[in-house]
């Protein structure tokens, strides 16, 4: 077990709602097609002005406000994302930047939907080994700025939005019981961003062939999604110790409600304990699973004593599974 509390959790999300109905203005789609595929009705999307780390800053302050700290007090910032502020310096340091605080390490984990787990995990191991008490771990996201807006199949289902938690070493039994990660960098091409790194430098030539947005097969991502995501989830409920009847609230990663339902039945958690967000925000990618943890405590889902099992899938493609015990 990796021993932390939670002591405060935070979101922001962009002003501006981007309806089904608004979509059908743009591309050839319709609000009965997005429901029924993906189980999303709006998203939140970010002005010209807003980036991953505002919202991600945003967030964090938030979580900071509610664990009573500064955020200058914090050991640690990890960041997940997969629409970094620049490919250089990291999302965390242009964090630190918005918040005016400066010392603590900052960076980034970049493994897509997942990256939450994946920062949690690092967060949890560092605390396990002593490296700082207090660590903040960020998911945020501008995915509106790397969709192409064109291209039906992608742009209906992302959303902007960040979510962010306050972790604290502690001695209490709570914390991750068990969590299972993995990568399969085979299947990097099913999902990717193409230009604007080094394997493809961005020219004016990317730019008008469109390579620097999400380029994605979605059902090949759909299949693999399900089988990862379960597998995951299944692996970290067995080496918990628990079943799933012990389980009170899944927090899948939100990026389609046929994919969160799939790996709910196969985890054989009863729908009423799924917790889903997925209508309102979309998919926003690393922070989808931070936002609903937030949204479940404010609603009295999920506070001392919940055990919590979390699941996802990303870019990678990467997969995540853990037992939360708060
Ligand atoms: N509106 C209307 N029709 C559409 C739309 C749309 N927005 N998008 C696709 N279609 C059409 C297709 O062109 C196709 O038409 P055709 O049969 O005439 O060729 C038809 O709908 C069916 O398309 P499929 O791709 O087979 O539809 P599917 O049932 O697989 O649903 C979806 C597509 C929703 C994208 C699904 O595959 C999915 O959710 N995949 C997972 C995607 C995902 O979660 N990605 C996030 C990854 S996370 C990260 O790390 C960033």
């Amino acid at each position: 077990m990796k021993r932390f509390k939670i002591l405060g959790t935070g979101m922001a999300v962009p002003e501006r709602v981007l309806t089904n109905h608004d979509l059908e203005q743009m591309v050839d789609t319709s609000d009965a097609w997005i429901t029924e595929r993906t189980g999303i009705k709006q998203r939140h999307i970010a002005d010209a002005e807003t980036s991953s780390a505002t919202l991600g800053a945003r967030a964090l302050r938030s979580a900071c406000e509610q664990a009573e700290l500064e955020t200058s007090e914090l050991d640690v910032i990890v960041v997940a994302t997969s629409s970094a502020d620049t490919v250089f310096p990291s999302t965390g340091c242009w964090i630190q930047n918005e918040l005016g605080i400066r010392g603590m390490p900052a960076f980034d984990i970049a493994a897509g939907c997942t990256g939450f787990l994946y920062a949690l995990e690092v967060a949890a191991c560092m605390l396990a080994a002593g490296s700082g008490k207090r660590i903040g771990v960020v998911g945020c996201e501008v995915m509106s700025k790397v969709v192409d807006w064109t291209d039906r199949t992608t742009c209906v289902l992302f959303g902007d939005g960040s979510g962010a938690m306050v972790i604290e070493s502690c001695e209490e039994d709570t914390g991750l019981l068990a969590s299972n990660w993995g990568a399969d960098g085979g299947l990097a091409p099913i999902l990717y961003l193409p230009a604007g790194g080094t394997r493809m430098p961005a020219t004016a030539q990317t730019v008008a062939e469109g390579m620097h947005t999400v380029k994605m097969t979605g059902n090949a991502v759909f299949r693999h999604a399900v089988r990862a995501m379960t597998a995951a989830g299944k692996a970290a409920l067995k080496d918990s110790g628990l079943e799933a009847d012990d389980i009170d609230l899944l927090i899948p990663h939100q990026a389609n409600m046929r994919i969160m339902e799939a790996c709910r039945s196969r985890l054989k958690i009863p729908v009423e304990k799924m917790f889903s967000i997925v209508d309102r925000y979309g998919n926003m990618s690393a922070a989808t699973i931070p936002v609903a943890i937030h949204e479940a405590r404010e609603a009295g889902r999920m506070g001392p004593g919940t055990t919590v099992a979390l699941a996802a899938f990303g870019t990678g493609l990467t997969w995540g599974g853990a037992v939360l015990q708060t």
